[in-house]
């Protein structure tokens, strides 16, 4: 009997001391087990009190108790204590140093594409144009064949065309919203608008072309609308969007949608037009395609040219920012470098 006690005893002292230097949360819980757990050696000296006589039952199971007791006291002491110490060092880990930069959010800019995009419309909004969309996927029969490019016409082949698997294709001129338009227009009365937009052509990547680029097109249809109304409309458009001093050229050319077709160029702004490397020389550069509408354009559109004319034109967007932010490649349009962007900010 007076064993159990002493083995209580120093059962106590081992675990209070082993309980004491446990180091680690998992440590501590090992430690437990050996001493308190079913199994644990304090339980199986409380298994040994049946040994003990009867009278002294009572003594000797009170003093194992408070061993038991103290045991678990200090258990329960230094689990607290280690959980603290843990959850300490824990969050020493994660402190955060607020002395770091943060992450660098740069607003972003508006592409030069769009502000053109929109700066020619609001000057043709201005003149009373409405601004219509237009399709991306469009059939050749708006493409091509309503603006009087049948289907065997040599000038498909200059614009070299993405065809999809269904038969349509991706426009390759905005001008395929002429025939929209026209042909939507149930009043067949007098049409003033706008139609800018993306247009694609199979072409060779190059510092002045893009197999993807911007058109804003234009058509006027009304009752004796004469090329002399085309080119004072784009002679004013020409001195809102590149300044009053700018003059413009129509040279003679073709499409086959206009009769007569006219190549339009505006003076060279770094030379005023005495020739510079920028206009290769000749003071003029060129900037848009135009014409008065052909009569087989505006009856397939359901009017009567004899009754009404018309004038239309074509501007690309980006050749249109490139002479006007002086841009030297076209690609970089496309390139989202951010220094290029950042390049260009919006007034307002
Ligand atoms: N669609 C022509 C092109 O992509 C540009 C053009 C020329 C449009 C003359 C017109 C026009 O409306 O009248 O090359």
């Amino acid at each position: 009997m007076e064993s159990l006690i002493e083995e209580a005893k120093k059962c106590q002292e081992d675990a209070i001391k082993e309980i004491e230097s446990a180091s680690s949360s998992s440590r501590l819980m090992e430690i437990r087990n050996i001493y308190l757990s079913k199994k644990g050696r304090l339980s199986s000296l409380l298994s040994e009190l049946r040994n003990v006589e009867a009278k002294d039952k009572g003594r000797v199971g009170a003093i194992l108790n408070k061993a038991r007791e103290a045991v678990q006291n200090a258990f329960l002491a230094r689990e607290k204590q280690l959980k603290e110490e843990e959850m300490k060092k824990e969050l020493e880990k994660e402190t955060i140093d607020i002395s770091l930069p943060g992450r660098n959010f740069t607003p972003g800019t508006i592409n030069p594409f769009y502000l053109i995009r929109d700066e020619i419309c609001d000057i043709f909004a201005s003149m009373g144009f409405r601004i219509v969309e237009g399709n991306d996927i469009e059939s050749e029969r708006y493409n091509f064949e309503l603006l009087n490019m049948p289907h065997d016409h040599p000038a498909r082949d200059m614009q070299d065309t993405f065809y999809l698997t269904n038969g349509l294709l991706l426009r390759t001129q905005t001008s395929a919203a002429q025939a929209h338009t026209l042909e939507e227009d149930l009043s067949k009365g007098p049409l003033r608008i706008v139609s800018p937009g993306k247009c694609y052509r199979r072409d060779d990547d190059d510092m002045t072309h893009s197999h993807q680029f911007g058109q804003v097109e234009g058509l006027v249809v009304g009752k004796g609308v004469s090329m002399a109304d085309l080119k004072g409309t784009l002679a004013l458009f020409v001195k809102k969007m590149f300044g009053e001093k700018r003059k413009i050229r129509l040279r003679s050319s073709y499409f086959p949608f206009t009769e007569p077709s006219v190549e339009v160029d505006v003076s060279c702004a770094k030379c005023g037009g005495k020739g510079c490397n920028m206009c290769k020389g000749t003071g003029w550069i060129e900037i848009l395609g135009a014409g008065e509408v052909h009569p087989n354009v505006l009856k397939m559109g359901g009017y009567d040219p004899k009754e009404v004319s018309g004038f239309a034109f074509g501007v690309g967007i980006e050749r249109v920012a490139m002479l006007r932010y002086g841009i030297d490649d076209i690609r970089r349009f496309y390139q989202n470098d951010i220094r290029f962007l950042a390049s260009f900010h919006q007034e307002d």
